[in-house]
């Protein structure tokens, strides 16, 4: 992770007395995705969402011994299922859900649920890049014997078994996306942390496969390592189960039981638009990343040393029910993703390299199988961060 050290101006290190304590120019890091932007709105909620665990409760391994998912907490798939209803993107009738912590760790369960120690080699994992650097990251640690890294989804011309891996929309580009190998022999697992309506148009109800979620992108709560997978058949939903049981025998359930209430309390709230006390947590979320995506594409206009992407406008089923505020605009939405996918113009090879000798730490293009005139800045810090971020960007005039 980024560390505290990286806090610290490389200026105050340098021996000279005259700098060393000045809190000048401190390292910005935007490298991870830390949705610490959220705590706004979480903070004027108050003692609402507090949960408050008994010393005798919550012991057992076990939460519902009648579920497959026996470590699933009844109340967070309730209001699981009740968030994906209020908001429409995602069917949940007929799916098992999977508790995991975090989904970085529901995905190793999927990878291990759709293969088999039968299968006579490893089976291919793609994802078109720039892909999420994680994936690599994951299937590069655990070197397991029955999956195995194999790169951009469209340079995949083995005729062999596949997974891809489907993010959309997508980190870090942002774009909604869909499969690109499409051939026999493929299992897709649609990663879905960043389809909410505070980062995209809600266009559909998905119903895939397997669908992958998670608190830390819906609801900014990283912190309570709580995911979910939505899987349509039951017997990779068991398989995933396993997985979990074998390597961790379940999920914690404080954290369980802290989004469950979370979850509730959006979903409760999610409907009632334009209220005054802003407590639409999607509404509120929205708001913020859009003023600030204002601010960043005026800033990168100004420089002309920066190129930000441009996203199609699409209609948005979830804000679609509004009517009454500016009828005929306020149902489309220009995307305000998570990151901002920047490019520096074209006689800057290092896009990472330049930010970094402004003490602006973002993840290169290279990290996500792109190019290094690329670099991927999280869009959902602390307003400090990123008001300082664009007070340093607007100075940024040349090499
Ligand atoms: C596309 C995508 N999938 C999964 C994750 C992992 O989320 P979690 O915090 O639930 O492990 C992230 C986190 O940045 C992400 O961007």
């Amino acid at each position: 992770m980024g560390g505290a050290d990286n806090r610290r101006s490389p200026a105050a290190n340098n021996g000279n007395n005259t700098t060393r304590n000045l809190p000048l120019d401190p390292v910005i890091n935007l490298d991870h995705g830390d949705p610490t932007m959220y705590e706004t709105f979480w903070k004027k909620l108050g003692d609402e969402c507090t949960v408050v665990i008994k010393g005798y409760e919550s012991l057992s391994y076990f939460s519902n011994p009648k579920n497959p998912c026996w470590f699933l907490e009844p109340k967070l798939e309730d209001s699981i299922k009740c968030l994906h209803d209020a908001v429409g993107n995602a069917v949940t009738e007929g799916y098992s859900i999977v508790v995991g912590t975090g989904s970085s760790q529901l995905l190793q369960a999927v990878l291990y649920a759709v293969t088999s120690h039968d299968q006579p080699s490893q089976i291919n994992v793609v994802a078109a890049a720039p892909y999420y650097s994680s994936y690599l990251e994951i299937l590069d640690l655990v070197r397991s014997g029955l999956y195995k890294w194999a790169g951009d989804a469209h340079e995949f011309n083995k005729n062999e078994p596949y997974i891809e891996l489907v993010t959309s929309p997508n980190n870090p580009s942002g774009v909604i996306r869909g499969p690109v190998v499409n051939r026999d022999g493929g299992v897709l697992v649609h990663d879905l942390a960043y389809y909410w309506p505070q980062y995209t148009p809600i266009t559909s109800k998905l119903d895939f496969d397997i669908m992958l979620f998670t608190a830390s992108k819906c609801t900014g709560h990283a912190g309570s390592r709580i995911g979910w997978a939505l899987v349509k058949d039951k017997e990779v939903a068991k398989k995933m189960t396993k997985f979990m049981e074998v390597s961790t025998i379940g999920v914690a359930k404080e954290p369980q039981l802290r989004i469950a209430k979370i979850l509730q309390v959006v979903a409760d709230r999610c409907k009632r638009f334009g209220s005054p006390e802003g407590d639409n947590f999607f509404e509120f979320s929205k708001n913020m990343l859009a003023k600030r995506w204002e601010v960043l594409r005026e800033t990168a206009k100004k420089s002309e040393m920066f190129i930000l992407p441009k996203y199609p406008l699409q209609h948005c089923n979830y804000y679609g029910e509004i009517t009454h505020i500016n009828p005929g605009t306020e149902n489309y939405l220009i995307m305000v993703t998570a990151f901002a996918w920047i490019k520096c113009k074209d006689e800057i090879e290092d896009c990472e390299k330049l930010f970094r000798s402004h003490n602006i730490l973002t993840r290169s293009g290279r990290r996500f199988g792109s190019d290094p005139g690329f670099v991927r800045v999280s869009m959902v810090g602390r307003d400090e961060e990123f008001n300082m971020f664009i007070d340093r960007l607007s100075k940024i005039q040349d090499l």
